[in-house]
């Protein structure tokens, strides 16, 4: 089936036929949270706090998801084969929880992250928690931008000037069968629009819009 974006009359989304189908998910209020997932995310929390409070710039793009919603459907992907395979990106990685859930669930998981103090948290907490995931420095767009210029000129929140992490991660967009992203409000269908144009067929777009609420696309 092929849909089109509900924000297709936005002039700044190409106007091309999307490739991407809504997965319908469960509500997962009554899951069961493994103990691996609960002790990352309180301490987590935690040096999220602090790192927040202690810091004299803000980072003003950075704001964390619900890891525990976002870990509990990362676990209900996998042990629903829901995904064509095991390989996991989260764009815009912040602390890196995220990818480290996908990382205790199975998954090969990296992150892709542009602030570097937020890399050398991430990669700090993967350390002290032996969690085996990586977190590039670097920006999730790809080095060529010119066929969504119009959509990268748009974000706000974003970061369009930094050079693409691909190169040093050795792998392009397309090489992942799931993506996490926390697109600030109003910016999730740019981030659609990018993932239908660079992803696999077959690969999946797992978003949430900071009101508890979890988006699940496969491109087709
Ligand atoms: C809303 S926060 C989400 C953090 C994390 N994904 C989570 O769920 O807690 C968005 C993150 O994207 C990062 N970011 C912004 N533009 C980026 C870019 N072009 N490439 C990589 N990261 C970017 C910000 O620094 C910020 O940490």
């Amino acid at each position: 089936m092929v849909l089109r974006f509900p924000g297709m009359q936005s002039p700044s989304l190409p106007q091309s036929i999307s490739m991407l189908k809504n997965v319908p998910l469960p509500s997962f209020n009554d899951v069961l949270h493994p103990n691996e997932h609960l002790e990352l995310i309180e301490e987590a929390n935690e040096r999220v706090d602090a790192f927040t409070k202690n810091r004299r710039d803000t980072i003003h793009n950075f704001v964390v998801s619900d890891f525990s919603l976002v870990g509990t459907a990362i676990q209900w992907l996998v042990e629903n084969r829901v995904a064509c395979g095991d390989s996991f990106l989260e764009w815009g990685s912040g602390f890196g929880v995220v990818t480290m859930l996908a990382a205790i669930e199975g998954m090969e998981a990296v992150g892709i992250e542009v602030e570097r103090d937020l890399i050398d948290q991430s990669r700090l907490l993967a350390d002290d928690f032996e969690i085996d995931a990586e977190f590039v420095e670097g920006s999730f767009l790809p080095e060529d931008r010119s066929v969504i210029e119009s959509v990268v000129q748009d974000f706000e929140n974003v970061d369009i000037d930094s050079p693409s992490a691909y190169e040093q991660l050795g792998k392009s967009i397309d090489d992942f069968d799931l993506i996490f992203a926390f697109p600030w409000p109003g910016e999730q269908e740019y981030f659609a629009a990018i993932f239908d144009q660079f992803a696999a067929d077959g690969a999946l777009l797992l978003t949430y819009d900071g009101r508890n609420q979890l988006r699940l696309q496969r491109r087709e």
